[in-house]
C-alpha cells in the first residue's frame, strides 16, 4: 500500500470553504425553497470588463488560425505581460521590479502553495492568526512546524512581531480575512525583523487593488530592504474578476538567497524558475491576453469602477452590522468585513443560525484560526441588490435573537 505524507493525517478533515460548501449543500437539499445568498467565499460576481473580454476573444481567434496559433508559452509567462506588470504595478509607483523577477501563473493560491517546494521541512513557519487557510494547510501537508502570530484588533490586526527568529513569515495585506491594512511603519518593522533574522517574508498582496487610503503601502517593495527578504504574490482574481479565468503572478527578487544544508547558497529566483520550468507549463495564452488588457486605460478605468462598487457593498455590510449592534471592522481598503458574533456565540453555531434562519452564508471566524473564534467574515463581492437583501435578513435575524 502506498505510504502517504504524514502531514495529510494532521489536516482538518476538509478545507474551510469545502466545509462551508458541504453545510450549504446539505441545507439546500433539506430546504430547496430557501433562496440562499452566498457571502462566504470571496468569489467575484461582476463580469470581466469589456477590453478584457475582447482580448480573450481575440486570443481564441488567434488559436484558430495557423499563423497566429500559440502552443506552449514560456513557463514564467509571456514577456509582454511581465513587462506590463512591471510598468503598471511597480514602475508607475516608483518601485523597482525587473521583468525577470515576475513569474506569471494561474493564480496566487497555487503559487502560495507551490512556493513551499523550495523550502526544507525543517523551516519554522510564522503564520498570522486569523489567516487565509491555505498558508496553514499547505505547511501542515509538508509537516512543517508552525508558530502562530496573533493578529488582534487592539493592534489593528497587524501582527505581533515575534522575539524568536522564524524562517518564513506570511503576511497578507489588505488582509484576508479581517479586511485590515498594514501601515508603512509596521511593514518596515516586519522587513527589519526579517533582515535581522535572515527570515523570508511571503507577502500576499492579492487585494492590493482595493487600497484607497494614499498612506497605505501597495507593495512590500516600497519598503527599503524588502528586495532582500520578500517574495510578493499578486492575483488578477479579485482585481479584475479572474477567479474563474485564473491568472496571477509572483515576484521573486534576484537578490534573495537560500541556504543549502551543509553549506552554500542558492538564489530563490533561479530556483523558482527551475521549479516552474519542471512542474508548470504556464498560464494559458487566453488568460494572459486577458490580463494584459487589464493594463490598458480602458481596462484600468473598468476595474477601478468595479472595485468601488464592491467597496460600496462593503460599506453597506459594515453599516448594517453596526446597526444590528455588532462590532465590525475592515471593508474600507479591502473586500472583507470582519465582525464579532452577537453575545460572543460560537461562530459555527452563528453560521448555522444565519444559514437556517436568514438563508445567508457567511464564513465562520474560527475557520481562519483560533483568534477568529466568535467572529465571522462577510464578503463584498455579491451584487448590490443581493447585498442589501442579505444585510436586511441578517439584521432581522440578529434582532430576533
Ligand atoms: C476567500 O474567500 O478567502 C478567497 O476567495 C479564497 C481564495 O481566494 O482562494
Amino acid at each position: 500500500m502506498v505510504q502517504i505524507k504524514e502531514g495529510f493525517g494532521r489536516l482538518e478533515h476538509r478545507y474551510l470553504f469545502q466545509e462551508v460548501g458541504r453545510r450549504v449543500a446539505a441545507f439546500h437539499e433539506a430546504s430547496p425553497e430557501t433562496d440562499i445568498i452566498r457571502m462566504g467565499i470571496g468569489d467575484v460576481t461582476l463580469p470581466v470588463v469589456p477590453p478584457v473580454a475582447r482580448a480573450m476573444h481575440e486570443a481564441v481567434d488567434d488559436l484558430a488560425v495557423q499563423e497566429r496559433f500559440h502552443g506552449y508559452g514560456p513557463e514564467h509567462g509571456y514577456e509582454w505581460l511581465r513587462e506590463a506588470v512591471v510598468r503598471g504595478d511597480y514602475a508607475s509607483r516608483g518601485i523597482r521590479v525587473d521583468t525577470d523577477e515576475v513569474f506569471i501563473s494561474d493564480g496566487a493560491k497555487s503559487d502560495l502553495g507551490n512556493i513551499l517546494d523550495l523550502f526544507s521541512a525543517e523551516n519554522i513557519i510564522g503564520i498570522p492568526d486569523p489567516v487565509y487557510p491555505v498558508y496553514v494547510d499547505t505547511n501542515v501537508m509538508d509537516g512543517r512546524r508552525i508558530r502562530y502570530i496573533p493578529c488582534r484588533e487592539a493592534d489593528a490586526f497587524m501582527g505581533e512581531i515575534p522575539e524568536e527568529g522564524l524562517d518564513v513569515i506570511y503576511l497578507c495585506y489588505p488582509n484576508n480575512p479581517t479586511g485590515a491594512v498594514i501601515t508603512r511603519d509596521r511593514l518596515k518593522a516586519w522587513v527589519d525583523y526579517a533582515l535581522r533574522h535572515g527570515s523570508l517574508i511571503l507577502y500576499d498582496s492579492a487585494y492590493e487593488a482595493f487600497i484607497q487610503d494614499p498612506d497605505i503601502p501597495h507593495s512590500i517593495y516600497e519598503i527599503e530592504g524588502a528586495r532582500d527578504c520578500a517574495i510578493e504574490f499578486r492575483s488578477f482574481s479579485k482585481t479584475a474578476g479572474f477567479t474563474g479565468v485564473r491568472c496571477g503572478y509572483t515576484v521573486v527578487p534576484k537578490g534573495i538567497q537560500g541556504r543549502i544544508p551543509g553549506g552554500g547558497q542558492l538564489g530563490l529566483n533561479a530556483l523558482w524558475e527551475r521549479r516552474q520550468g519542471c512542474k508548470f507549463n504556464g498560464a494559458s495564452y487566453i488568460s494572459q491576453r486577458g490580463a494584459l488588457a487589464v493594463y490598458t486605460p480602458e481596462g484600468q478605468a473598468g476595474i477601478r469602477e468595479n472595485i468601488l462598487y464592491y467597496l460600496g457593498n462593503a460599506a453597506i455590510i459594515r453599516d448594517a452590522l453596526v446597526r444590528a449592534g455588532l462590532h465590525a471592522s475592515g471593508g474600507r481598503n479591502a473586500p472583507y468585513v470582519w465582525a464579532r458574533t452577537p453575545d460572543g456565540i460560537d461562530d459555527w453555531v452563528f453560521f448555522d443560525l444565519l444559514l437556517h434562519r436568514a438563508g445567508v452564508v457567511v464564513t465562520p471566524g474560527s475557520g481562519f484560526g483560533a483568534e477568529g473564534r466568535a467572529c465571522f467574515r462577510l464578503t463584498a463581492f455579491m451584487d448590490r441588490a443581493r447585498t442589501v437583501e442579505a444585510m436586511e435578513r441578517i439584521e432581522e435575524c440578529i434582532h430576533g435573537l
